[in-house]
């Protein structure tokens, strides 16, 4: 299987199945001499881990990871770092049984077009959300990179089914979002919508079934000036990483789609000038034109699908006896991913932005390098 790298210069590359002996991640172009803080990286973890919440799968793992290279006396060498988590709840018997029948909307049918029946099935093997937890580890590297630019960011849960939260929150204080998301089981900024949306994914995991929503992505401090046109564009590159997270099924910058129903005249951010410094009165452009960094918070809302494996009966295929069938699945599954997605999307954004400011120069090959010099 190729393509399992994204970045130029900071890359990321991701390997392991589900219920294969270990996932993880090996990150190449990391600048040396970065004071790495594990502890933020294993609670970047906990916050994606199973079994965390009464609305998450209930797959039980620790998600503890081990560092195979890259850091030596608790700093990067420069060389690449590979970090790697073992599976250990594995309960594969579940996937055995129903081995020849197509999950709706799940990877089954296409898998096995493109490899023939060799793709390892268990537990969803390569296409499992289970993979991101490499991508959760990468980013937490990212992210203390951005950290020492003073960049902050949130990914919150906006939307489940039809409860939604509208309010901006690009001018908020980031920090005190993140209290905020963290005492939320659904993940969302306001502890009342918070409410009815865990009552919603309780209610939906009761009737066996599932729910998708959106999750808004807010980065801050981000420098203007950062990425290029056409295609390796900022919004490319962001799309494409948040593409790679599975369950993903869009994503918009800004005003996004109701975009195409605006006229100019409401669409355009006004350009203004305070104390030297050029901004915008509002942001529908979501911090990036042409491709570029404005300055401006960049901000993007990402749908999410509902779990597909859902234990409803539904209609599909059994392709061992080529038959019309009604399936009920079994197995542990998420009611609904976006509680867990909210820190892959801020890990794939992160790693997105280090490697954009790498490739341009804007962070230094050698990072803290006091006592290497
Ligand atoms: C954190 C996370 C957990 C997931 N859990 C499940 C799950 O329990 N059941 C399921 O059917 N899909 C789950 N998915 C999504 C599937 O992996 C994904 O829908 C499937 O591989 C098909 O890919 P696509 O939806 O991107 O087309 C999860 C995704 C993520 C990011």
């Amino acid at each position: 299987m190729a393509d399992n790298s994204i970045g130029r210069k900071f890359r990321i590359s991701s390997f392991g199945e589900s219920h294969g002996k270990i996932i993880g991640v090996l990150i190449d172009g990391i600048p040396a001499g970065l004071d790495l803080n594990l502890e933020f990286i294993q609670n970047e973890l906990n916050k994606r881990k199973p079994g965390q919440s009464k609305l998450t799968t209930e797959r039980k793992e620790d998600d503890e990871f081990t560092i195979l290279s890259g850091i030596f006396n608790n700093k990067t060498t420069g060389a690449p770092i590979c970090l790697v988590i073992e599976n250990k709840d594995k309960d594969s018997s579940k996937y055995e049984k129903f081995k020849h029948i197509l999950r709706p909307s799940h990877v089954d049918y296409s898998a096995l077009k493109r490899y023939g029946g060799f793709a390892d099935f268990r537990g969803s093997g390569r296409f499992s959300g289970r993979i991101t937890a490499g991508f959760v580890m990468a980013g937490a590297i990212a992210k203390q990179i951005l950290n020492l630019l003073d960049i902050n960011m949130i990914a919150y849960t906006q939307s489940i089914g039809e409860i939604e939260d509208f309010e901006n929150y690009e001018s908020h204080d980031i920090r005190k979002l993140m209290e905020k998301r963290e005492k939320s089981l659904a993940r969302t900024l306001n502890p009342k919508i918070s409410e009815k949306m865990e009552l919603l994914i309780q209610n939906i995991k009761n009737q066996k079934d599932s729910l998708g929503g959106t999750i808004q992505c807010l980065v801050k401090n981000f420098p203007a000036g950062v990425g290029g046109p056409v295609f390796n564009s900022l919004e490319s590159d962001l799309a494409k990483g948040i593409f790679s997270i599975p369950a993903v099924k869009g994503i918009e910058f800004g005003a996004g789609f109701k975009s195409a129903k605006m006229k100019g005249s409401e669409h355009n951010d006004p350009w203004k000038v305070d104390n030297n410094s050029i901004t915008t009165t509002k942001n529908d452009s979501g911090g990036i034109i042409g491709g570029i960094s404005t300055g401006m918070p960049i901000s993007f809302r990402v749908a999410i699908k509902p779990t597909a494996s859902i234990g409803k009966k539904q209609k599909t295929v059994d392709i061992k006896n080529m038959k019309n069938i009604e399936l009920e699945l079994e197995g542990r599954h998420d009611p609904c991913i976006l509680p867990r997605a909210v820190v892959i999307v801020e890990a794939i954004t992160s790693v997105i932005l280090v490697d954009h400011l790498i490739c341009q120069g804007k962070i230094p090959e050698i990072i803290n390098n006091d006592e290497a010099n």
